[in-house]
């Protein structure tokens, strides 16, 4: 008996000491678990928010994961990622297309079950009319033949081909070589982890993809620099600028070849707007979700750190990220945090109903090369976007 109490009991000391420990990390370190704060609903707050909630594992030190919140100043998700409604019908407001390289799009679409679609443009491009206005003339106008015969069609896809070839000559394939390496390079932002660094500012992760060179320059002297023609760049390459984002061929070289991707094939965007990607991604991941909620101060106080509302509510988190353009919003923070000069021109959209008359030729043949222009043309009702050029750089 007395030889059968004397281990156990040693035992139950033993099992003592080791939980020991143990309880006193659960009452301290581990409980309650951290609180993520996002600022911003757009794609890159919900992206974090989705990466941090499907990635966590537990370990020692974080074995509960996070609490995560969302701040959105507006009363809907999705940042630049928006739709306007009129008359019934919906249209991409911001962030428009999507490239057919942008994986994390295309994985979200697939894991949210959100339906993938071409945009209107890109539909039929054999049969596609391309004319270049300078303002006063067209410089430069496909030929356009409505035929019912796909042979036909073909040899004036043909004949438009060799007439863009001759007037432009190589450097449109140069300028595709030039998209094509740019692509590439932002591809290598998907390598593995274990292949990428953790990047402490935005220029090394420029320079890591040797993409920052294309900052230092206008997209025009990048150009020059390729040795495209100045015919080129004086057309398409500023019709293209144009379109994309209301600018001129002086935007950065980086943005510039941001844009000249976004004139490519295989665009797509997501049926009934892309938004849904963020607000998909915020439904599946846990999420407090403020809205209406703006954050006027982040103050850093030690351990954790404080975030103070419009609301006047004051939000207190171990990890607070801020996913929206510093520039766009006036929030304090304590201690200052510094943000480079920037130059930017903000970019309106402007939609106009109207009803066209149908027998002005001049203005038929306008519609017909914008990019906006409805596909249901049986009835004489279009619906035209007109980009208008607003708050020429801000200071
Ligand atoms: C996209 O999803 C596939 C399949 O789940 C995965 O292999 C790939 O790494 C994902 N890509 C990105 C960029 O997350
Ligand atoms: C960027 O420019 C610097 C200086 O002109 C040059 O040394 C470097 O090789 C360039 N990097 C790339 C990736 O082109
Ligand atoms: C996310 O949830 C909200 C509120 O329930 C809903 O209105 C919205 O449609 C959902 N988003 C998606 C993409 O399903
Ligand atoms: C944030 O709110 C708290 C509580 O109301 C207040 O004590 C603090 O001074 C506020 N911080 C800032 C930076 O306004």
């Amino acid at each position: 008996m007395y030889s059968d109490l004397k281990p156990s009991f040693s035992f139950l000391i033993l099992l003592f000491l080791c939980l020991q420990p143990l309880i006193f990390s659960l009452s301290t370190d581990a409980s309650p678990p951290p609180t993520v704060c996002i600022v911003g609903s757009g794609i890159g707050g919900s992206s974090v928010a989705h990466f941090l909630r499907h990635y966590f594992h537990p370990s020692p030190s974080q074995p509960t994961p996070p609490n995560i919140k969302i701040f959105e100043r507006s009363y809907v998700v999705g940042g630049r990622m928006a739709t306007v409604s009129i008359g019934g019908e919906s249209f991409e407001a911001g962030a428009s297309i999507l490239h057919p390289k942008n994986y994390h799009a295309l994985n979200y679409s697939n894991l949210l079950g959100l339906k993938v679609k071409p945009p209107p443009a890109s539909e039929d491009d054999d049969s596609m009319s391309l004319g270049i206005w300078d303002g006063k003339k067209f410089v430069f106008k496909t030929l356009q033949v409505d035929s019912k015969f796909p042979l036909v069609q073909k040899i004036v896809s043909y004949v438009n081909s060799f007439r863009i070839f001759f007037r432009y000559g190589f450097s449109l394939l140069k300028m595709g070589s030039f998209v094509e390496s740019t692509v590439d390079s932002f591809l290598k932002y998907y390598e593995s982890p274990e292949r990428r660094p953790i990047f402490e500012t935005v220029d090394e992760m420029l320079k890591w993809a040797g993409l920052y060179n294309l900052t230092t320059q206008t997209l025009q002297d990048e150009l020059i620099g390729i040795k495209l023609s100045p015919l080129l760049i004086k057309e398409l390459v500023t019709v293209i600028t144009r379109i994309n984002y209301g600018q001129s061929v002086y935007i950065s070289g980086l943005a510039g070849a941001v844009s000249l991707a976004g004139s490519g094939g295989g665009l797509w965007s997501v049926d009934g707007g892309n938004w849904q990607m963020a607000s998909g991604l915020i439904n599946s991941s846990d999420v407090s979700l403020h809205l209406n909620e703006e954050i006027e101060s982040i103050s850093y106080l030690g351990e954790y750190y404080e975030l103070n509302s419009t609301k006047r509510n004051s939000y207190s988190c171990e990890v607070a990220v801020v996913a929206t353009p510093l520039d766009e919003v006036n929030i304090r923070f304590s201690p200052a945090v510094s943000i480079p000069e920037r130059k930017l021109q903000h970019t309106h959209a402007t939609f106009v109903r109207g009803l066209l008359n149908p027998f002005s030729s001049n203005l038929m043949k306008m519609i017909q090369l914008t990019k906006y222009f409805l596909e249901d043309q049986c009835q004489m009702h279009y619906w035209i976007a007109f980009l208008v050029q607003g708050c020429r750089q801000t200071e």
